[in-house]
């Protein structure tokens, strides 16, 4: 293992965690065919201390490598995953990757702490539009009420769940909106690993 644990510096939450790194797991089946996660991914994967790692080009047999990604996990303060909405949910290989890497003893249950204190990001975009995510909406629950499996998990394992970064209508976006959006996600990961987790509440 080349990169070892560093502690988190938002443990305070009054000093600013300027070396926070962050691990920005990518879960798309079809990046060729991507605009809206190719975007973004493109412009926030070239920030200094950002680990891009895409789920798919790694594992795309399923076969994930359990004790790496437990290093991967381990190594990084901020765990931010990016991903479209499929069936209201994340795309299959990142809940393969949550339910063969986040076990108990290691993410959660008793001596399982080993998330405790990071930071738990997600990114997410949509085909629906903002106004579908409404309750009077035809999907009917809010965007952070189909998120909430992953805020759960962020509260089991003791890690702070940071404000979602979402994308709505992706493909009614052109070039030049998806080039703000990219633009708006970038400074979004460099402020995770500039602000202090209770900073971030309400952003
Ligand atoms: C299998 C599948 C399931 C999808 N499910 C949803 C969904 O539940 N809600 C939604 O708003 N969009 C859904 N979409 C649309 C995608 O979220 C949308 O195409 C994607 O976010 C666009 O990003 P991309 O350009 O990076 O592919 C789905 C698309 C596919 C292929």
């Amino acid at each position: 293992m080349t990169d070892q644990a560093h502690p988190a510096e938002t443990s305070t939450g009054t000093e600013a965690a300027a070396t926070s790194r962050v691990l920005l797991t990518l879960a798309h089946p079809a990046l060729e065919r991507s605009r809206a996660n190719r975007a973004l991914a493109k412009a926030a994967k070239g920030l200094a201390g950002v680990t891009f790692h895409d789920l798919y080009e790694t594992y795309p047999d399923f076969a994930i490598d359990i004790e790496a990604e437990q290093e991967k996990l381990l190594a990084h303060d901020v765990i931010a995953l990016q991903f479209p909405l499929y069936w209201y949910s994340t795309p299959a290989l990142l809940k393969e990757w949550f339910d063969l890497v986040w076990l108990h003893g290691f993410a959660y249950g008793i001596d399982g702490n080993a998330l405790a204190g990071k930071r738990l990001f997600a990114a997410c975009t949509t085909g629906g539009a903002a106004k579908a995510y409404h309750a009077h909406g035809y999907n009917r629950f809010s965007m952070d009420d189909f998120l909430r499996p992953l805020e759960q998990t962020a509260y089991l394992c003791g890690m702070v769940w940071e404000t979602p970064f979402v994308v709505h209508s992706a493909a009614l976006k052109n070039d030049e909106d998806l080039k703000e959006e990219a633009g708006r996600y970038k400074a979004r990961i460099a402020s995770l690993m500039t602000t202090p987790a209770d900073a971030e509440m309400g952003a």
